[in-house]
């Protein structure tokens, strides 16, 4: 470790994964501990909130001291801490607030506050992601910690063009610099991820849905049937997946009515195919009209394998470059609130001991 190394302690617990990474440099993932509860909510068919922060509660100690001995550093080697303090569920983020706070006060450290969703677009800024047969990144907590996969991409650097796809946001933006967003589009009802959700919860795929939608299709016929793709009247850049959802569950009721049955990874596929189908579009077409050679996408909808490679396919054709986390950095993590929480560290960035939980946080709010 060198001198001026800025080595970041993250936090993350804004919905229902209880994280903690080490990120040096803001680039380089050190340790990046997950624990999921999801085999806990799957029994309610979602996120439960008072559950989840009890969860939080119970798991978020054992958490740390295990990202801190996988990345093996004191706390007094950390730099900063920094923390998820909104968007996401109120019980949920206090518990990483308060904990990032009573750490960073007794151990005499700056907090940094971070925004969930510029985390999720700073995973894109991770560089390497180590191999878990080398040690570290292991995830030995109980409960479901998730193990990485060895990981190197390009550095990338503002600005670009970064669609956010994830339960609760689809942004479509133009990163200016790190930390600066113009927002150029937006779902006008639900979220992408939220459609997956829904479809897969309509077909008894379970929750949560992405990742089951997403294997489901790999069987099936995108082709098979045809599921509306919806423009937005004078806004090319925004989204709209309710009428798509809608159609799926009429599909669905029909299907029922006349007693036939549905073959579940034709329909997932041909749902996913007209999800990716407009995120790739709109995408691809705001790095042309606004003139930007590099495309990102982030959220727990980027680590679908389908939206990869139709993203991958739509910017080799048309010469701009493609960036993409590792799978684990797209779905919920503290590396990416680390990687965020160096470049707000770098720029002065500092909240104090009254930092609070901010539920519906905007992007670009302090
Ligand atoms: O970013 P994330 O972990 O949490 C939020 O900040 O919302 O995103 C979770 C969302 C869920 O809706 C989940 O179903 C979706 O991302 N998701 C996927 C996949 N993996 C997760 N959607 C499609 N394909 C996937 N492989
Ligand atoms: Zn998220």
């Amino acid at each position: 470790m060198e001198e001026k190394d800025v080595l970041i302690l993250a936090i993350e617990s804004s919905c229902d994964e209880t994280a903690a990474a080490v990120v040096k440099n803001g680039r380089e993932v050190l340790s990046n501990v997950i624990a999921s509860q999801i085999a806990l909510h799957t029994q309610f068919g979602g996120v439960v909130p008072e559950i989840a922060s009890r969860k939080h509660i119970e798991q978020i100690n054992q958490v740390i001291a295990c990202a801190l001995e996988e990345a093996g550093v004191k706390l007094s080697d950390i730099t900063a801490v920094g923390v998820t303090y909104g968007p996401g569920l109120v019980g949920a983020l206090l518990v990483g607030v308060a904990e990032a706070k009573a750490i960073a006060y007794a151990a005499k450290k700056p907090l940094v506050g971070v925004h969930h969703i510029e985390g999720h677009v700073a995973a894109n800024f991770i560089t390497s992601y180590p191999d878990p047969a080398s040690g570290g990144i292991s995830g030995k907590i109980p409960g479901g910690a998730v193990s990485g996969q060895p990981f190197v991409q390009q550095k990338l650097e503002p600005p670009f063009v970064c669609l956010i796809v994830s339960g609760g946001h689809t942004h479509l933006a133009i990163v200016k610099d790190y930390g600066e967003f113009e927002i150029i589009g937006r779902t006008r009802d639900d979220a992408a991820g939220e459609a997956f959700d829904k479809v897969a919860r309509a077909v008894g795929l379970g929750y949560p849905g992405g990742p089951k939608v997403d294997l489901a299709a790999r069987e099936g016929n995108p082709h098979a049937i045809e599921f509306p793709r919806a423009k937005v009247e004078g806004a090319p850049y925004d989204f709209s997946f309710s009428g798509l959802k809608s159609a799926v569950l009429n599909y669905i009721n029909r299907a029922k009515m006349a007693g036939e049955a549905i073959c579940v990874p034709d329909l997932a596929a041909s749902f996913q195919n007209a999800v990716v189908e407009v995120l790739v579009g709109r995408t691809v077409l705001a790095a042309k009209e606004y003139g930007y050679g590099k495309l990102a996408i982030a959220g727990g909808v980027a680590s679908n394998q389908a939206l990869r490679a139709a993203m991958a396919k739509a910017c080799e054709e048309n010469g701009l470059r493609f960036y993409y986390p590792a799978p684990v950095l797209c779905t919920d993590n503290a590396a990416m609130i680390g990687a965020a929480a160096y470049y707000e560290y770098q720029k002065g960035t500092r909240h104090g001991w009254d930092l609070n939980a901010v539920p519906n946080l905007k992007l670009g709010e302090r």
